[in-house]
């Protein structure tokens, strides 16, 4: 059996039946709201790999810096044979714990993206020979069914993208990461932390300009995919804190009053002047918080690891055993 194995569980139409829904449901909401998963084209993916980069958004190093020295702990706790990676992207982060973990059978990125994934599985393997890699084109969103490989498990869900789940969303996701666990298993989860307002309104409002360049991304997709006629130039990026929720949003503001054409779905959208989009949430969190999230999905926090300047955090967590059916 060849040692890369791409299952697609999307339908090819999926994503484009998915994306209509939601911006049907979100442009005719009050207040207009786009989910965050539609930046992700492949000028928005780029745009995303720039952003990591800016000396604002601290969260990619920071989790590095944690992947990097402890992932010898992680292997040694786990000892994980498979590795589950939740929204893989391009898996760089991810090698530090894939050199770690020195009894790993089986690699399983999943991705909605077939390119990233094909691209990293590839580059995988040549390295790391007898190591298997089963990459799954999947909305991790949307219930999983996982390969038959050996356990122990590792599930990872990293770059804080837990984040852009609203808590109800976050409590649903949770649950179906906990049902894909056995005993033994375990979950990787990071989580950005609520820090300094102004620390975190920056890294969502650079001095470069790529964060608005990537908020205003979402609209040339719609633009390209349904047809409409956004002006990205009629918004203005906007980034705010939310203190009683805990965490960021991104917003575009409409510039002028206008009405924008969406010809796929026979509807056209009016923006007052000064009407605000929201495009994103990034919450942020604090230990008991997640701890008690873990808990209540029926997981047990058992390590959690910060970076030395204490702004992003890994967590390593468990089933718990009164759960265990
Ligand atoms: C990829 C979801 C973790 O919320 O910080 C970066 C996306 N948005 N800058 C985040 C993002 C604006 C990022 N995640």
């Amino acid at each position: 059996m060849s040692p890369f194995q791409i299952t697609r569980t999307l339908p090819e139409d999926a994503t484009d039946a998915a994306l209509r829904a939601d911006v049907l449901q979100g442009l005719t909401a009050t207040p207009k709201t786009l989910p965050p998963k539609w930046f992700y084209d492949a000028h928005g993916s780029e745009l995303f790999e720039r952003i990591t980069e800016l000396p604002e958004y601290y969260p990619t190093r920071a989790e590095r810096e944690i992947l990097v020295d402890r992932a010898g702990e992680i292997a040694a706790a786990t000892r994980a044979r498979t590795l589950v990676e939740l929204g893989s992207g391009s898996s760089e982060k991810t090698r530090h714990v894939i050199d770690a973990l020195t009894d790993l059978d089986t690699y399983v990125p999943v991705d909605v993206s077939e390119s990233a994934l094909t691209g990293a599985g590839r580059a995988l393997i040549a390295e790391r020979p007898g190591l298997n890699v089963h990459a799954l084109i999947a909305d991790f969103t949307a219930p999983l069914t996982l390969p038959d490989t050996p356990g122990p498990r590792l599930v990872a869900f990293l770059g804080g993208t837990i984040g852009n789940l609203l808590p109800e969303e976050r409590a649903a996701f949770l649950g179906s990461v906990r049902a894909l666990l056995s005993p033994g298993d375990a979950l990787l989860l990071g989580t950005d932390l609520v820090k300094d307002e102004e620390v975190l309104v920056r890294a969502y409002d650079d001095a470069a300009g790529v964060t608005a360049a990537f908020d205003k991304n979402v609209l040339a997709v719609v633009n390209r995919e349904l047809g409409a006629d956004f002006d990205p130039g009629a918004f203005d990026h906007v980034a705010l804190w939310d203190a009683r929720n805990e965490w960021i949003e991104m917003r575009l503001r409409s510039r002028t009053a206008q009405t924008v054409k969406l010809p796929a779905l026979d509807l056209a959208v009016d923006f007052a002047a000064g009407e605000e989009l929201r495009t994103e949430v990034s919450a942020k969190f604090r230990e008991e918080g997640v701890r008690a999230e873990l808990s209540a999905a029926g997981m047990e926090l058992s390590h959690w690891w910060t970076d030395r300047e204490g702004r992003f955090a890994l967590s390593l967590s468990t089933v718990s055993l009164s759960t265990v059916r």
